[in-house]
């Protein structure tokens, strides 16, 4: 069953959609049942390694299925073909099934997971590698909160325009495929071209008393020595969207606020279930362009861009 995207009980895993903030208008609250986490995940395998035929087609035709029918439930632009939502490209002209299209699609998902130059993305860490290797080998990655190793899974997860995501740090590592609308995102990366910025953190994250998230980093808390160089090393910045059928990958420890634009979005995530969440007062008004985390000039109350 889909449920409201605030209403997700404690076990399941999105804990940043619980925070997300409504900065729209009133068009979802009317049918608010296709947004949110779709209620399949594909499990990786947790004792590694992960082989190369993972996940299988089986596995990813349920979870575009499932996902058709709740993004269908919207009656929102861009329908699913046959009941599965595919991302662009795929199964687009009747000269591909829709059979053919997820087969096809979930080789090219297992290739970009392991290939990083194919995702051709920028301002990654440098452990960036390392962090993917990990999850490969082993079937887990980072940490939980009292330090061990977590497993991942594959889910989707569905949101209207105009969502954002509190900024948050990753207890593992993350690839995104945008299914449909694109990921939008205001990133701490290096300030200096000539020195890829580092983690600041790694976990383990405290787990916060309610269980849902875990307590990101306080970048305004000068006293903590952690991130006392990122005003000197690093900056917030907005990165290119991720459109639809474009991969993202996140590093564990890496952080960023991520939100929708004027378009509502299909988002396949491939994660811990779990972010170490940061309140605006932890953002760090020190580190250069905090400014872009209000994100007031991106859009407007009716997800149009200000002019
Ligand atoms: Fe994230």
């Amino acid at each position: 069953m889909a449920r409201d995207i605030r209403a997700i009980p404690i076990n399941r895993t999105c804990n940043d959609a619980v925070s997300i903030s409504m900065c729209g208008g009133e068009r979802n609250e009317s049918n608010p049942s296709w947004m949110g986490w779709v209620d399949y995940a594909i499990h990786a395998p947790p004792d590694g390694p992960i082989p190369e035929d993972w996940p299988s087609v089986n596995e990813m035709k349920v979870l575009l299925k499932a996902t058709g029918e709740q993004w269908d439930k919207g009656g929102l632009e861009s329908p699913s073909k046959d009941g599965y939502l595919l991302p662009p490209g795929y199964g687009d002209s009747d000269d591909e099934t829709a059979d053919e299209a997820i087969r096809r699609l979930c080789g090219d998902w297992r290739r970009i997971l392991r290939n990083a130059r194919e995702r051709d993305q920028p301002d990654m860490y440098p452990s960036a590698e390392s962090d993917l290797q990990e999850f490969l080998s082993t079937g887990k990655s980072g940490c939980n909160h009292e330090g061990a190793p977590m497993p991942l899974k594959i889910q989707v997860v569905i949101l209207p325009k105009n969502r954002v995501f509190g900024a948050h740090a990753h207890p593992t590592i993350e690839l995104e495929l945008t299914l449909r609308g694109a990921l939008r995102e205001v990133r701490l990366v290096t300030n200096d071209a000539s020195k890829p910025l580092s983690v600041p953190h790694r976990g383990p994250w405290e787990l916060r008393p309610e269980g849902k998230t875990m307590v990101g980093p306080n970048f305004a808390d000068s006293g903590d020595l952690r991130y006392a160089n990122l005003p000197n090393g690093a900056q917030w910045k907005h990165m290119e969207p991720v459109w639809a059928g474009k991969y993202l990958f996140n590093e564990v420890g890496s952080v960023h606020k991520s939100y929708t634009g004027p378009e509502d979005g299909a988002f396949m995530v491939l994660w811990g279930g779990i972010h170490a969440t940061m309140s605006a007062n932890d953002e760090g008004s020190a580190i250069p362009n905090s400014d872009f985390l209000n994100l007031d000039h991106i859009t407007n109350a009716n997800g149009e861009p200000k002019q």
